[in-house]
């Protein structure tokens, strides 16, 4: 395996990542003008997400939208690893899969990986990922997904009916297809070799229990896409349509370079930090400004590196004049790094408030949503 340079698995996110290449790479298309119309006419309004290029790349999202123009059922599915306490990066494509889910009226398949995180990272307990995979539960639901709509399920409980269908997709892909997409090697554990038939299985979990012919689709983001090529050459053989994608671009952490990783508490924001907590995070984090006022007044700053900036643009600020304006600000050093940072602070701290409210009441309505064996 190659060690320097930028490389993209579902485990591994290195080096500073072109898109343009991934797109290449990974053989997926890039979202076009016609597509995103398209999903603004069934939406009714275009998410700043897509409007901001954050949603990228796609996988024959047109052909799913197809079958929902004829009728066809169509299904979401998406999931969540639970390796740690959920931030504010990790929401992203879940409140982009709520707006799918508003916007097509789909049944969504979430599945969280309690078996993936405990296989992958060495010193983790099963009783240690259970711990995260119960708070990150209440998060998930804090976006807001539909109850009557939605399904979340853990591969730990609801084994039974995940692992017959993973034995059948298995039974298709051989150890040396796993190797090279995943990367696996001599030493990698048993677990974590079959584990990608299980992130498969709830592609073909809508069809198994109604018994419907469901137009799958996917909104995850890009690095997660390996899984789907496997899935996509099995479900033929199965006899089932091949899932759909939609993928989204990684969300950076607020220090230099990278994605918000909660290996790295203080470049990201946890949703049960305290509004304080998070704007002192936001105080600290890297920006593309000059060490001093003085300079930035002089040269500008540079907001095309900027974390601050990155916040505002693709999340916090849907306003394009408001936006546009603190670009050029920022360039000419008519705008200092405090002010973004105050800007975004603020509505961060706004958003927790709420978020942490609503998972509040989740905990009452867990039931409602849960797929147990
Ligand atoms: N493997 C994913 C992770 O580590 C979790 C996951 C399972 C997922 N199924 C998914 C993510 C479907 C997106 C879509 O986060």
């Amino acid at each position: 395996m190659q060690n320097s340079g930028p490389k993209v698995t579902p485990w591994e996110v290195r080096g500073e990542v072109d898109y343009e290449e991934l797109i290449r790479e990974f053989g997926v298309e890039p979202l076009n003008e016609e597509l995103i119309n398209r999903i603004e006419r069934h939406a009714g309004y275009l998410h700043v997400l897509l409007r901001r290029n954050v949603f990228f790349a796609h996988r024959e999202f047109g052909e799913w939208m197809d079958s929902y123009e004829r009728g066809v059922e169509t299904v979401l599915y998406t999931g969540r690893g639970p390796s740690g306490y959920t931030h504010l990066g990790h929401l992203v494509p879940w409140i982009f899969t709520k707006y799918l889910q508003d916007a097509f009226k789909a049944d969504l398949y979430f599945q969280v990986t309690d078996d993936e995180k405990f296989l992958i990272n060495p010193g983790m307990s099963v009783e240690e990922v259970k711990r995260y995979t119960d708070d990150n539960l209440l998060d998930i639901i804090a976006v807001g997904f539909d109850p009557k709509r939605t399904k979340i399920f853990t591969n730990l409980s609801y084994t039974k009916e995940l692992y017959n269908i993973a034995v059948r997709v298995a039974k298709h892909v051989t150890f040396s297809t796993a190797r090279a997409t995943f990367g696996f090697t001599e030493s990698s554990n048993i677990g974590i070799i079959f584990f990608p038939a299980m992130q498969a299985a709830p592609c073909f979990l809508p069809q198994t229990l109604k018994g419907t012919d469901a137009h799958v689709l996917i909104p995850c983001a890009i690095d997660q896409e390996p899984y789907w090529r496997i899935t996509r050459d099995v479900a033929p053989k199965l006899g089932y349509r091949k899932p759909a994608g939609i993928y989204s671009k990684f969300i950076p952490g607020l220090g230099a370079g990278g994605k918000m990783s909660a290996s790295m508490p203080e470049t990201c924001i946890f949703l049960s930090d305290s509004p304080e907590e998070a704007k002192k995070k936001i105080r600290n984090a890297f920006t593309g400004g000059q060490p001093t006022v003085r300079e930035q007044r002089e040269k500008g700053g540079d907001p095309d590196v900027c974390v601050v900036y990155w916040y505002l643009y693709y999340l916090f600020d849907e306003d394009d004049k408001s936006v546009a304006e603190t670009y050029e600000a920022c360039r000419r050093g008519n705008r200092i790094c405090g002010e973004c940072k105050e800007q975004l602070a603020e509505k961060v701290a706004a958003f927790l408030v709420e978020h942490q409210r609503r998972r509040e009441g989740a905990r009452s309505i867990l039931d409602e949503f849960l797929l147990r064996d």
